[in-house]
């Protein structure tokens, strides 16, 4: 049997090439490889967005948009995640088995409390428990993500194996998929700082829709140093940051890579185009299922008695352990 991969994705901002890289390009290459469940994460969306119609509208986007990456519904089920009640449930039995200490050790939380000081709720303080529910609620062998997941992997494996100690066996206990490169990508104007839709300034960010001239604008801009020269050089943040993104668009070594160019105009030109060839066939799609709205709709409720069956069941299961009637 295959083992089963989950993962989730916020309907807030846009997409850019962090999440395309870190996760969906692997989402959509381990196919066929794993069962697989994703998930628009909208209910985790409500912790900073709250223009309902905005929110409606971005969550109808972000669903095209994976379809439109590759994901193909023969092999992966796609699902809303506020259409499953289940989640905010077993996210509220968590709760009650999850210590403050870890919750408050979350830097993901302290960091999107710091850039938006006027709206920091319990919500937000509470992501990481609705993120262990969605991840435990379907039984996950694997949660293919970036970098920055990581603390809420951990957090999860740990109130699941707890759990499973105090209560009684219930959850699988989920392992973290980070790709070797791409797992972090960083912001093209300051590279010590992760790519991310709510960064300030937007000449840091590849957009998934972006044009080619926007692309080669950005990429030109991009932070680098006076050596001029090409190598993997982690200290070198900048153009490491240039170097891993081609990486993951090319199938050729970080030795072939460093022999294949003169400098950093030449990087750059190659990078520039290898990102749109990239994100060209994905905008096609993406304007092609986006036309035809109706079709993404139907797509939306699709998958929802199959994934509400196995929610279903390791929810009556918690919740029956923990003594609720
Ligand atoms: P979100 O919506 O912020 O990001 C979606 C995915 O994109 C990855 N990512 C990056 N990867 C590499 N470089 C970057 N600069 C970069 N920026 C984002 C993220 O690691 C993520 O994999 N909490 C999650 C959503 C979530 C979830 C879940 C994920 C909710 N429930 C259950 C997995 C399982 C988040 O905010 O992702």
């Amino acid at each position: 049997m295959k083992k089963r991969a989950f993962s989730g994705i916020q309907p807030t901002g846009k997409l850019h090439l962090g999440n395309y890289l870190g996760a969906i390009k692997n989402w959509v290459k381990n196919q066929e490889r794993y069962e697989n469940i994703y998930c628009v994460v909208n209910s985790h969306a409500i912790t900073i967005q709250n223009n309902p119609e905005e929110l409606k509208q971005k969550t109808f986007e972000l669903f095209a948009m994976l379809l439109a990456s590759g994901l193909d519904s023969n092999h992966s089920k796609l699902f809303i995640q506020s259409r499953i009640d289940y989640h905010p449930a077993l996210a509220w039995i968590l709760d009650c088995n999850i210590p403050m200490g870890d919750m408050n050790r979350m830097t993901q939380f302290k960091d999107k409390s710091k850039k938006n000081p006027k709206n920091i709720n319990v919500g937000l303080f509470n992501y990481p428990a609705l993120m262990a529910a969605d991840i435990l609620l379907y039984q996950s062998d694997f949660v293919p993500v970036g970098e920055d997941q990581k603390q809420h992997l951990e957090l999860t494996r740990d109130v699941a194996i707890r759990f499973n100690e105090k209560y009684g066996e219930c959850f699988k206990i989920p392992e973290p998929l980070i790709p070797e490169v791409g797992a972090r990508i960083m912001s093209l104007d300051d590279p010590y700082s992760k790519m991310s839709k709510s960064n300030s300034s937007e000449n840091g960010i590849i957009y998934m829709l972006d044009s080619k001239d926007m692309i080669i604008k950005k990429i030109k801009r991009a932070t680098t140093d006076s050596l001029n020269e090409i190598a993997f050089d982690r200290e070198r943040g900048g153009l490491y940051n240039l170097l891993c993104i081609y990486e993951c668009l090319s199938n050729k070594s970080r030795s072939e890579i460093e022999k294949s160019f003169q400098g950093y105009g030449d990087l750059k030109n190659a990078l520039a185009e290898a990102i749109f060839a990239e994100l060209e066939p994905i905008q096609q799609e993406y304007t092609r299922l986006t036309s035809e709205g109706g079709y993404i709709h139907g797509l939306m409720t699709q998958n929802e008695e199959y994934i509400k069956d196995i929610a279903r069941t390791t929810y009556e299961k918690a919740k029956s352990l923990v003594g609720l009637i």
